[in-house]
């Protein structure tokens, strides 16, 4: 059958405590040995210690064991070592230094969750009510783990190891920047971008809709303002709403909602975006601290230190 997600991820940072504790308050659910869960996706990312902030491994999920032979065929095509176990293949792209497991996994079963009633001129979809997003008090809780975007010193490798030797699918170019990459029905979940030192650039994680967005952000930003990286907007490229956090490693972690979605292949013709388009649509002028992230000289000298 196919690739259809992405399982968990490992994150590397120098400091554990105060990152497994940013991820807690973010709305993952904490479980054992520094793992936090999705409201659908179960176990989803691992915060591990490392020397330097990074992300260390990057599961896909695959529907059975064909596809597991194809994805370690195609990386022996490349070149790449693969190690292929019953129900995985490993392999590490060396460009962005990060172990990639393709393994068998259930796709989601994500409770459907209709978007609510707007009022727009001549339309009243909610009559007499106010909306629900003012009247939600429960804390933010992420439904599942979208993509990662990560600097690779070999851009051109990283993207044709994604590509050719495991199979993901364009969705949309941004020239100079990167490829919007899929291995599910999502617009996107790897992007991989040129950059002088391998790293992890952010995480992005699905939540209901714009006002989730919204509230996510405005209560870590409650606890602590400094949090705040990019947003409230709109990306052209995959059409979502986001707001961008730094965690206290410095990585950076996205709250999503209303992204593109691409069901049949054939309906769908990627694009090429150049200039603004391809960072938003509207919002804020993104920091020149997004594109490139403060800690990056200090990552690669190997010196750095968490804020
Ligand atoms: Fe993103």
């Amino acid at each position: 059958m196919a690739l259809h997600r992405l399982t968990q991820i490992v994150m590397g940072v120098p400091n554990v405590e105060q990152t497994a504790a940013y991820y807690a308050e973010f709305g993952l659910t904490p479980g054992e040995n520094g793992t936090f869960a999705t409201v659908d996706g179960g176990e989803q990312l691992r915060v591990v210690a490392s020397d330097r902030r990074r992300l260390v491994q990057l599961g896909v999920g695959a529907d059975d064991p064909d596809d597991l032979d194809r994805v370690a065929a195609s990386l022996d095509s490349l070149g790449v070592p693969a190690e292929r176990t019953a129900g995985s293949v490993r392999a590490v792209d060396p460009g962005t230094e990060i172990t990639v497991q393709v393994e068998i996994a259930r796709r989601y079963q994500q409770e459907p969750t209709p978007a609510p009633g707007y009022n727009s001129p001549g339309v009243t979809a909610r009559a007499g009510q106010r909306a629900p997003g003012i009247l939600r008090d429960q804390p933010v809780r992420p439904r599942k783990l979208g993509h990662v975007v990560l600097g690779s010193t070999d851009q051109q490798f990283s993207q044709m190891f994604f590509q050719q030797g495991l199979g993901f699918k364009i969705s949309d170019t941004v020239p100079g920047l990167a490829a919007f990459m899929r291995c599910s029905t999502d617009h996107h979940n790897v992007l991989v971008q040129q950059a002088p030192v391998a790293f992890l650039h952010h995480t992005s994680w699905q939540v209901d809709d714009v006002d989730e967005v919204g509230r996510g952000a405005s209560a870590m930003l409650a606890a602590d303002p400094g949090r705040h990286v990019w947003g409230l907007g709109r990306h052209h490229v995959g059409s979502n709403f986001f707001w961008y956090l730094r965690d206290p490693a410095g990585n950076f972690s996205e709250y999503y909602s209303d992204l593109d979605c691409i069901i049949d292949d054939a309906l769908w013709t990627p694009g090429v975006w150049e200039g603004a388009r391809g960072l938003y649509n509207w919002g804020p002028p993104p920091p020149p601290s997004f594109v490139r992230p403060d800690d990056l000289a200090a990552l690669m000298t190997g010196a750095h230190a968490p804020r």
